[in-house]
């Protein structure tokens, strides 16, 4: 069973959470620009939250995979209610082939649960392969350049984050969030060192591959979010496959 499968609910009532949607949300839309008329393929989409909020910005294609058959029954169920024409697949998102070129592919969360750099590699590979030339790929991500003494309770957040010490490939960072309603909402991520995201993206070929800190919206107050915000937990991830490619 996917580690989501069982926590598929208290996973959705944590993105109602205040840093999710002011922070989190603001931050990928920014790298995602404006998405009407482009088809995006979202690795890892989870629920399907950010793959209908593409769709209702104007998406002509969202197709979302994800390892976990809770999440894309919770996603399926959503488009069932509510149908915008968006189409799931459960899969490993390093597996994902045959669908078509697609503008943009989104990743939010996924590379953080590559547990080496072989994985991460297989990963990028599926995203570089997913896009046509000229299509870029936006996400977030576990922070990977944090500070070893920013792995910690953050209170007024209702997040708490950990690594496994010592602090090397593959260590274990360990996510438990809890939303304001219903069970907490435990899961484990795995650090790669940043210079390795680098180097992968560049191998498979991605231009521009950058890391971004995370923000608000523009024009809102970062003050509320002050202390997430300072040697953030989580980034914005972007890079480019590049025409002619
Ligand atoms: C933190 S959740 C993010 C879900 C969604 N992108 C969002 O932002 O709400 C991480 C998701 O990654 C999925 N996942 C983990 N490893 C994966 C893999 N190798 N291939 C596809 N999905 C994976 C999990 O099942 C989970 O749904």
């Amino acid at each position: 069973m996917a580690e989501y499968d069982a926590i598929a609910d208290e996973y959705a009532a944590s993105k109602l959470l205040p840093w999710r949607t002011q922070v989190e949300q603001p931050t990928l839309f920014g790298l995602l620009g404006d998405v009407r008329g482009k088809s995006v393929l979202d690795l890892a989409c989870g629920d399907g939250i950010y793959a209908r909020m593409l769709a209702d910005r104007g998406a002509s294609r969202m197709h979302g995979v994800d390892l976990s058959s809770g999440m894309i029954d919770l996603a399926r169920r959503s488009e069932a209610a509510r149908p915008r024409g968006i189409t799931y697949s459960v899969s490993d998102a390093a597996d994902v082939r045959g669908l078509g070129g697609f503008d943009l592919v989104m990743a939010a969360y996924l590379f953080n649960y590559a547990q080496d750099r072989a994985q991460l590699r297989r990963m990028a590979e599926s995203a570089y392969r997913n896009l046509v030339p000229g299509g870029r790929l936006c996400g977030v991500n576990d922070n990977p350049r944090t500070s070893p003494g920013r792995y910690r309770y953050y209170p007024e957040f209702s997040f708490i984050r950990y690594i496994e010490k010592p602090q090397r490939e593959g260590s274990t960072i360990t996510w438990a969030i809890q939303p304001d309603t219903g069970e907490p909402c435990i899961f484990d991520n795995f650090w790669i060192p940043p210079g390795t995201y680098e180097a992968v993206f560049a191998e498979v070929g991605f231009k521009e591959f950058r890391f971004v800190n995370a923000h608000v919206a523009p024009g809102a107050d970062p003050t509320p979010f002050s202390d997430f915000l300072a040697d953030c937990p989580i980034c914005g991830i972007s890079a480019m496959r590049p025409l002619g490619s």
